[in-house]
């Protein structure tokens, strides 16, 4: 089973590559998706979620902006089956649902397709384009549906390139706290 030191080294070692195209580094891509869910009063699993939703991307060896080269990285399939024995369904769910999430709010929320990056359109072909409506039906049976809408929502606003943010240390020392108290309450709730 991976570790949180792991997952921490992760970010120490690579969360200074760029995230996908976009003015922001993953380490700050991270960063600012899970300010966003702490400011909207998310549970602290699903701010965990949203720090490590994409840390998938940083368990491949691809360079940059793999979808302009036209590879899907699968890094929400990857992420979620090193959170869930960690973290519990509560933290892997929404991680590994949240590029289905895009799919399903293209076809379903009027005016979100034209909101998203030119990375986040390229990255939806690969993905397989917008839900039809049983796939739509589908998504939204499932318990984490709710949660994976709302971390994709931080996901499209966290590429602020101009917000201000503390440094690389605290950043990281927030998240393995995060971890540590996440870690706990899977356990507690596994009994
Ligand atoms: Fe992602
Ligand atoms: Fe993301």
């Amino acid at each position: 089973m991976m570790t949180l030191q792991f997952l921490l080294q992760l970010f120490e070692r690579r969360g200074a590559l760029a995230y996908d195209g976009e003015p922001v580094t993953q380490l700050q891509h991270a960063w600012q998706c899970a300010r966003l869910a702490r400011q909207a009063g998310a549970s602290e699993a699903l701010q965990l979620a949203a720090w490590l939703h994409d840390v998938g991307h940083l368990m491949t060896d691809l360079e940059g902006s793999p979808t302009e080269r036209g590879i899907d990285d699968a890094h929400e399939d990857l992420a979620a089956r090193v959170l869930l024995p960690l973290f519990g369904p509560a933290v892997a769910e929404p991680v590994r649902l949240h590029v289905q999430a895009k799919r399903y709010l293209v076809r379903q929320k009027p005016g979100y397709a034209e909101s998203l990056s030119a990375d986040s359109v390229r990255s939806l072909a690969l993905q397989g384009g917008p839900m039809t409506e049983a796939e739509c039906a589908q998504f939204a049976a499932l318990s984490a549906a709710r949660e994976a809408q709302r971390l994709r929502v931080w996901d499209d606003l966290a590429k602020d390139g101009e917000l201000p943010w503390p440094a690389s240390e605290q950043v990281l020392a927030e998240l393995e706290l995060l971890m540590a108290r996440c870690r706990l309450e899977a356990a507690s709730e596994r009994g």
